[in-house]
């Protein structure tokens, strides 16, 4: 059964709760993490969390993922706008994946309007805070299938 998901968090979400509530909801890391295990369960899904902040620990993570897990969903922060890196290592795992922003990164600043891995990911979601985990689990659910 293909039920097993990583969830992976990128920089600067180590202290989200200290990062600007009106774009982030003002929860912290631990607290995303029981909301999105609960999605999780509701879904019959395993997940497991990872957070870095060092951007080649991230890419190793995402090379060993495939021994670990059937999908991935992944907000890597600032990275998301930059890391070639990042999306390489995303395409080496060979895992469907969901990409998350809990901000509507589409309407802030034009910087944040690129993503370099989205076209390697099944879904994306953006701008529904917390909720846009459990829509980001249902997309790779099916795309597990
Ligand atoms: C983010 C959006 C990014 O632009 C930002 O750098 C983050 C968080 C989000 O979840 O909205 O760190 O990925």
């Amino acid at each position: 059964m293909n039920d097993r998901v990583d969830v992976l968090h990128g920089v600067n979400f180590d202290v989200l709760g200290r990062r600007d509530a009106a774009h982030y909801g003002g929860l912290t890391l631990p607290e995303l993490e029981v909301r999105i295990l609960g999605n999780a369960r509701e879904l019959g899904l395993e997940v497991s969390f990872y957070q870095s902040n060092h951007e080649g620990e991230y890419c190793e993570f995402l090379h060993r993922a495939r021994e670990r897990a059937d999908g991935l969903v992944l907000n890597p922060g600032a990275w998301t706008h930059y890391s070639w890196a990042i999306r390489d290592a995303l395409e080496l795992s060979g895992l469907p994946a969901v990409e998350v922003h809990l901000s509507a990164v589409d309407r802030r600043e034009e910087w944040r309007r690129l993503s370099v891995i989205r076209d390697l990911c099944v879904g994306a979601v953006q701008g529904r805070g917390v909720d846009g985990y459990r829509d980001a689990l249902e997309m790779l659910k099916e795309a597990m299938q």
